[in-house]
């Protein structure tokens, strides 16, 4: 074997050391990031749920959970916010897990629409695809998350409920409820779903009780986390399907990369793209003001805070998670020496 040499040991050995954060490192990022933007104030309450205009703007939390379970926090991670629309990769997870990573590709699809999330105008553009056994729809917009919603296994509304929201628990680590005026607030004022429920069983993608999967996505929406929930069902993801915090497995590792794929894809509607090209980093938002993302192998983060920019993201969540997935090197797509 070739004499290295302490200088040749050394090249050797730091490119794969480059970017090895110690425990500090990572308490410093997260530190970093609340200090830049606890005061920015962009962006504005979603208000077509009424409920959700009366969060406090302030709001701000900040988490970090290792893919070994080590958590990392700054700010206001006690309080709740509704989930919103992040549900949507637990449920499409969910069904991946009970029906096989096919299952979501067959009867949904899995394809960007471009559009924003409660389009119907998408809808129309991929209707009758179904039939033709090439659905282009995805899980993580309205019409793709109440159809996967419907697909959820259960002899009665109480009984899919219950796996919807075992499976929540399970990725998050606790206990998790309803927060019942969301719920309340949402299912006054949510016709425009139930439009879309309407439609997609019309097109063929939900199958019985459309006004049954349209409540039930109503209540998937509207369960309270916070970010450090949040922080931890995203670290479920990064380590390949098992919570790091509990050991509990909640979704078989061959699964997770397609869940991955489509939050790459569609997870910030119509900005994934850009969101995409800043971080490198599968993510999901929720108008609620929470963002989650992934990266896998390494951690799994999350911002709560409710003011949105146009496209329906945080503004505070998408620039805290950026700065900090980039002082980490957490983008996956970097080489690996930079990570
Ligand atoms: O269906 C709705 O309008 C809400 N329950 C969820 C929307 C949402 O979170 C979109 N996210 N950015």
């Amino acid at each position: 074997m070739r004499h290295l040499g302490l200088v040749g040991i050394a090249a050797a050995i730091l490119p794969f050391m480059a970017g090895a954060q110690t425990p500090a490192d990572i308490q410093r990022a997260v530190d970093d990031a609340y200090a830049r933007y606890r005061t920015l104030q962009e962006g504005a309450n979603a208000d077509y749920i009424p409920a959700l205009a009366a969060v406090d703007p302030a709001l701000f939390g900040i988490a970090v959970v290792t893919a070994d379970g080590e958590v990392y926090t700054a700010g206001d991670v006690q309080t709740e916010v509704s989930i919103q629309s992040i549900s949507k990769v637990f449920t499409m997870a969910q069904v991946v897990q009970e029906q096989g990573l096919e299952s979501v590709y067959d009867r949904i699809g899995v394809d960007a629409t471009g559009m924003r999330f409660n389009s119907i105008i998408a809808v129309e553009a991929v209707r009758g695809v179904v039939e033709a056994g090439a659905p282009e729809m995805n899980p993580l917009v309205n019409a793709g998350a109440i159809s996967t919603t419907s697909m959820v296994r259960g002899n009665s509304a109480d009984e899919v409920w219950n796996q919807i929201l075992t499976f929540h628990n399970d990725a998050a680590g606790r206990q998790l409820s309803v927060l019942q005026d969301v719920y309340q607030s949402e299912s006054d004022t949510n016709q425009r779903n139930q439009a879309i429920g309407a439609l997609m069983l019309a097109y063929g993608y939900i199958e019985g009780d459309w006004q049954q999967a349209v409540d039930l996505y109503t209540r998937q929406c509207s369960i309270g986390v916070t970010a450090r929930d949040l922080a931890t069902m995203a670290a479920t993801l990064a380590t390949g399907g098992t919570n790091p915090v509990t050991g509990t497995r909640v979704i078989d590792a061959e699964k997770v990369p397609g869940v991955l794929a489509v939050m790459a894809t569609a997870g910030l509607y119509d900005d994934s793209g850009k969101w995409l090209y800043r971080t490198g980093l599968p993510a999901k938002s929720g108008v609620g003001g929470g963002i989650l993302a992934v990266s896998p192998g390494r951690f799994g983060i999350a911002v709560v805070s409710p003011p949105l920019d146009e496209a329906g993201n945080s503004v505070r969540a998408q620039r805290a998670i950026t700065d900090i997935s980039n002082a980490l090197g957490g983008n996956p797509y970097a080489p690996a020496a930079s990570r």
